[in-house]
């Protein structure tokens, strides 16, 4: 009996334990939706969208995220993560992050 009840909390750590791996092909995909505004692959030409690329991957997961919670409030970005799920999140997050940023000229 606690043998089997040791087998059991095993095969639920080992579930437990599996963490979406982020695909940024389908974060690709995914980003054609937000291309409009943040360009093809993170680079916005309006001043007033944000660029994506080379940013964190976890600073944009975190900003996805309090869009959908509402700690970060904008109307636009709400509606646009209202229906992304967490996999989606870490999809896009891991495609705009490994696009080339510009480099910041001074
Ligand atoms: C209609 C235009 C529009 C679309 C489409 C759009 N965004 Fe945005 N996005 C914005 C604006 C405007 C902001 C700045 C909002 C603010 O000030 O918080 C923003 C901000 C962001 C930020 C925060 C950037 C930062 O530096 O903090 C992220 C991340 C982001 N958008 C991701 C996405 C993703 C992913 C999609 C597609 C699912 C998407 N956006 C679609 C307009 C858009």
């Amino acid at each position: 009996m606690i043998m089997k009840n040791f087998l059991l909390v095993a095969a639920v750590l080992a579930v437990s334990a599996q963490v979406y791996a982020a695909d940024p092909t389908a974060g690709k995909e995914k980003a054609k939706a937000c291309a409009a505004c943040h360009g093809e692959n993170g680079v916005s030409q309006v001043p007033d969208f944000p660029k994506l690329a080379g940013q964190y991957n976890d600073y944009l997961a975190r900003t996805l995220n309090d869009y959908k919670s509402g700690a970060r409030k904008n109307a636009i970005m709400a509606g646009q993560v209202a229906n992304l799920k967490q996999e989606d999140i870490a999809d896009l997050a891991a495609f705009y992050s490994i696009q080339k940023a510009l480099a910041t000229k001074y």
